[in-house]
């Protein structure tokens, strides 16, 4: 992670949607008789991969975000009944065209800020219809728009009230009545479990995992986000591509996560939106070995921002990565966690042509001018999707 492997004065040759050749532009430029453009002062970086996002939803938590400022944490919001359960009722109550434009408009806004391609969940639906509805919109929008999406059922992602008090007995309705239909319908590959003291134990996510890895689903997780429990070593051990969140994670499970092949997936987001000292030890991994990846986790109550960019800066600001690093775990790591490097994630003769220019003249600086989208243009399996005019008006 330490070498991002810059090209200074570099050209990038992409025909029928794929990168055919990157290096210096004298070399490049030898071999090439197509349309020419140039980007003086830019630099060309892949399109950036949010490896965890829960994009599909209703609703406002903006009362939250004020409650938190008077002190209220998330999770005593979230055991008041507000948190998570709320923004499932304003989802179940919204009709599918109105759902579906609110997810969009998302959707875009993640495009806008450099995100070529997405892990998207459901999970404010949990009951099998309304899961259903939110994993069908997702699967639309992924035709629709020119991001590449894998689609994550989350069921698991609280226990709805009509279950409140057996979270085992709405696992296992999950897997005996929605499972059989996201396989039948091909309506997703991943699945996912919020794995959090109060919401589901480690022995139910682990039960519910096993029976999800049955079905042929692939397995992320949320876990060690706010108590240690135990469950991020667990997870990875059965196989599950990534452990997600784990700021409460330990150097006893660093060493463990070495002999498993699960990425390590940061937010810094979420703790910085949370108003959280509590950060994922990232640099203490990366010294360690692990692969870490970089994502979002955009959603309405924990982290009410699409931008990787942001993620990027965090991660330098308060994960102590090198800005390479952040780079490297925003792209080529986050791939790998979705099992899709051999296709996206870097600029590499073969590879897909989604990539970016951003509006600074050295690489490092994308992360050190926080807080602001650098993303002057979005190429999205070589077409242009996002030009910023912003810029070429003043
Ligand atoms: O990743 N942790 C669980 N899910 C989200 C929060 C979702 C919500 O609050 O609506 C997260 O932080
Ligand atoms: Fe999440």
């Amino acid at each position: 992670m330490a070498n991002a492997g810059v090209i200074d004065a570099g050209a990038i040759a992409v025909k029928d949607g794929r990168i055919a050749a990157v290096g210096p532009a004298a070399e490049i430029m030898k071999n090439w008789d197509g349309i020419l453009w140039e980007f003086p002062d830019c630099c060309i970086v892949p399109g950036l991969i949010d490896c965890h996002s829960h994009p599909i939803f209703a609703g406002s938590r903006v009362h939250e975000f004020t409650m938190r400022t008077q002190g209220a944490t998330y999770e005593e919001i979230h055991q008041a009944g507000g948190g998570i359960n709320s923004t499932v009722q304003a989802t179940r109550a919204a009709d599918t065209s109105a759902l579906k434009a609110l997810t969009r408009r998302n959707l875009r806004c993640a495009l806008m800020h450099g995100t070529t391609t997405l892990e998207a969940k459901s999970g404010y639906g949990l009951n099998c219809e309304e899961e259903i509805r939110e994993l069908s919109i997702l699967r639309e929008l992924g035709q629709e728009l020119p991001l590449d999406i894998a689609v994550t059922f989350l069921g698991a992602h609280a226990v709805p009230s009509e279950y409140a008090g057996r979270a085992g007995d709405y696992l296992d309705m999950l897997v005996e009545k929605v499972f059989p239909v996201l396989k039948m319908e091909g309506l997703a590959d991943w699945v996912d479990i919020f794995c959090e003291q109060g919401i589901f134990e480690v022995e139910q996510s682990i039960k519910y995992l096993k029976a999800a890895q049955a079905w042929g689903f692939k397995l992320r997780a949320h876990a060690e986000e706010f108590h240690h429990l135990g469950s991020a070593v667990e997870i990875a051990k059965l196989g599950a591509y990534s452990v997600d969140h784990l700021m409460a994670l330990t150097e006893a499970d660093i060493e463990l996560l070495l002999s498993t092949n699960a990425v390590c997936v940061l937010m810094p987001c979420t703790s910085f939106f949370l108003g959280s000292e509590s950060y994922a030890p990232g640099r203490r991994m990366i010294d360690a070995g692990l692969c870490v990846a970089l994502g979002t986790d955009f959603n309405a109550g924990s982290t009410m921002s699409f931008s990787m960019q942001m993620a990027m800066s965090l991660a330098v600001l308060r994960l102590k990565f090198t800005p390479e690093e952040a780079l490297i775990a925003a792209t080529a790591n986050s791939a790998h966690s979705m099992g899709i490097s051999d296709r996206v994630g870097s600029l590499e003769a073969g590879k897909q042509a989604d990539f970016l220019i951003v509006d600074v003249r050295d690489y490092r600086e994308w992360p050190y001018r926080f807080g602001e989208n650098l993303v002057n243009k979005v190429f999205k399996k070589g077409v242009e999707v996002i030009g910023n005019t912003l810029w070429m008006k003043i």
